[in-house]
């Protein structure tokens, strides 16, 4: 038996007093009190109260006093304006005196409450995820989500994108991290990659004519896991014929505009800010600042390039660079116990140590005070734009320590003092990446992929500068997170050529890997360019959200495992055999 509902149980207002109403939900909570039964019903819209009592057949009385937690039951009843109101729904003015009531489905007690403030561990909630996603603050996040793809559809589908799905068996995608593989029955020994993005295939389709091509694309990256990365997760893949940055740019800053309109009611304004790379990396120590606050990296190397400290003087002979930030307010706020603490965090940047000066009212006090005079102290916080109250932090070594220790320190002292504001939506570019970086062995790496188009103007650089050639290369920042990265393309097959070359493939390597789409550009590639976002991304930011797993239905927990249903798992000895593989 199945009762046809009339309402969803966030529905029902004032105006409907007196009218006949059918409900279906779970029992958010229910309580007897003798002959009274109240249930608070909950579906995804939010909970009515409901009421029995003893106007109700005795049988229906007592199926009601059975209720527990997560019965999922239909209610059949009058609505009624409420004596005792509850002013914190939206439906607290009325509540529905039943007359006839269906279990569906009793429940066990649930190993979770369906609390949005309840502090549960999140590997039950992972595990018991079907319990967890009935919490209103999960269905809001599903629902935002479901609201912010649909947006993007209406967006790109009126500029002209069209949607195309691409292959998930594939072979190997250049995004850097490792493949997930996928063995084939049919070709034993050979393997398929599940796709790190749907690079290649987007520029074919701009081979194949589609203009403009967009998708909802999964990604699959076997690489380490944080709050902003899963292993298997959403880009909104974007690719543009006849395009260059300015082009993409325009189109994007479009849809940025109208989803924070859409979905926050917030009016961002365009053209968003653009920072090159170098002046990211000189400004905030980092190529994805968070601009919400005012602090800056400073370079100390002048100041200090005649001093008597040997470990900034030996930075510096070394090649690398004393930079520092200036933390308004922050000489009461960090104590030594915090500034230890700090300490240590900035350790795992690279970071030796962490020096700090600070000035307040008895002075200035600093951890390289027996090295300079209070005035050479004092003269240093003014250089850095401080006075008294003020706090300076100071890291030396290589420029790329410095970057990334301080990066993280004046976004780190910045959510100490509370400056992180989350109704503030700081959107901007980073443009003019380099084109290569080096890995850690010292190998020379393309640092967007190996597709981009470099700085046509600064293409001797690659036989004598080659690190310091930049590629028409762009993220999309929010807030200190990368939201999204694209290039122009090479569609020019000479270029491309001398690209590879300089990352050090051989021909036969390219072909190997890249030959399919060496190919199709034989045959009238159009110039193309694109980008991609990270959909998780978006959506958590957008949510306030610190976690990409809090808008994932199901995601995977820190070690890539699936707790609800247990994947990774063994496989079974036959289809091993059919697929000729032996486990070790
Ligand atoms: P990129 O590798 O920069 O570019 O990825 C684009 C965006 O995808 C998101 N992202 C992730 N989100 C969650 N978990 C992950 N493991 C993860 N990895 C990446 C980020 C990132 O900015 N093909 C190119 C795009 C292009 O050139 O058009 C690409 O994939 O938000």
């Amino acid at each position: 038996m199945l009762y046809k509902r009339t309402h969803m149980c966030g529905e029902l207002r004032i105006s409907d007093v007196d009218k006949a109403v059918v409900l279906n939900g779970w029992v958010a909570k229910a309580r007897s009190l003798g002959s009274l039964v109240f249930v608070d019903l909950r579906d995804k819209t939010g909970i009515t109260q409901i009421t029995f009592n003893e106007d109700v057949a005795d049988e229906i009385l007592d199926k009601a006093k059975s209720l527990r937690s997560e019965y999922c039951i239909g209610v059949k009843g009058v609505v009624k304006e409420r004596s005792s109101k509850n002013a914190n729904i939206p439906t607290g003015d009325i509540e529905v005196f039943a007359d006839d009531l269906i279990i569906y489905s009793a429940a066990e007690t649930p190993p979770i409450y369906i609390k949005d403030d309840d502090n549960v561990d999140e590997a039950l909630r992972l595990k018991y995820r079907y319990l967890d996603l009935r919490k209103p603050k999960m269905q809001n996040n599903l629902n935002v989500r479901h609201r912010i793809v649909k947006c993007i559809r209406d967006y790109f589908d009126e500029n002209g994108f069209m949607e195309v799905e691409t292959p998930i068996l594939i072979k190997p995608t250049p995004e850097g991290a490792r493949d997930y593989i996928v063995p084939s029955r049919v070709h034993n020994g050979e393997f398929y990659a599940l796709p790190q993005s749907p690079q290649m295939f987007k520029q074919i389709l701009m081979v194949s004519g589609s203009d403009r091509y967009m998708q909802i694309a999964k990604c699959f990256r076997d690489e380490d896991l944080r709050a902003d990365r899963q292993p298997e997760f959403t880009q909104i893949d974007l690719e543009m014929s006849f395009a260059g940055v300015d082009d993409v740019i325009e189109v994007q800053e479009g849809f940025i505009k109208r989803v924070m309109k859409e979905i926050k009611g917030v009016d961002i304004e365009t053209p968003l800010p653009r920072l090159t790379y170098d002046e990211a990396m000189e400004r905030y120590g980092s190529d994805k600042p968070d601009t919400r606050f005012d602090i800056e990296l400073i370079k100390l190397n002048d100041f200090f390039k005649d001093c008597s400290f040997e470990v900034f003087t030996n930075a510096l002979k070394d090649g690398g660079d004393v930079r520092g930030i200036c933390v308004p307010g922050g000489a009461a706020e960090f104590s030594r116990k915090k500034i230890d603490k700090i300490t240590e965090e900035v350790k795992h940047y690279g970071a030796k140590g962490l020096i700090y000066v600070k000035s307040d009212d008895n002075g200035i006090s600093s951890s390289i005070g027996k090295f300079f005079t209070d005035d050479e102290l004092q003269a240093l916080i003014e250089h850095c734009g401080g006075s008294k109250g003020d706090i300076v932090f100071i890291v030396s070594g290589t420029s790329k320590v410095t970057y990334d220790s301080l990066g993280f320190l004046r976004r780190r002292v910045a959510k100490e003092l509370g400056l992180l504001d989350d109704n503030k939506f700081n959107f901007l570019w980073v443009v003019d990446f380099p084109m290569f970086e080096e890995d850690e062995e010292g190998r020379l790496k393309a640092m967007h992929h190996p597709f981009t188009q470099p700085k046509l103007d600064q293409l001797d650089k690659l036989d004598n500068d080659i690190l310091g050639l930049k590629a028409n290369a762009y993220d999309i920042v929010l807030n200190g997170v990368e939201l999204g990265g694209g290039s122009v393309r090479i569609h020019d097959q000479e270029l491309q050529k001398r690209m590879f070359k300089a990352l050090g493939l051989s021909d036969e390597e390219c072909q190997e890997k890249f030959g399919f789409l060496i190919e199709a550009f034989k045959y009238g590639a159009p110039p193309h360019a694109g980008l991609a976002y990270g959909l998780d991304r978006l959506v958590m930011l957008l949510l306030g959200e610190n976690s990409i797993r809090e808008v994932i239905a199901f995601p995977k927990n820190a070690a890539a495992e699936c707790p609800l249903c247990e994947a990774p798992a063994p496989a079974d000895p036959e289809a091993l055999e059919e697929l000729g593989i032996a486990v070790k």
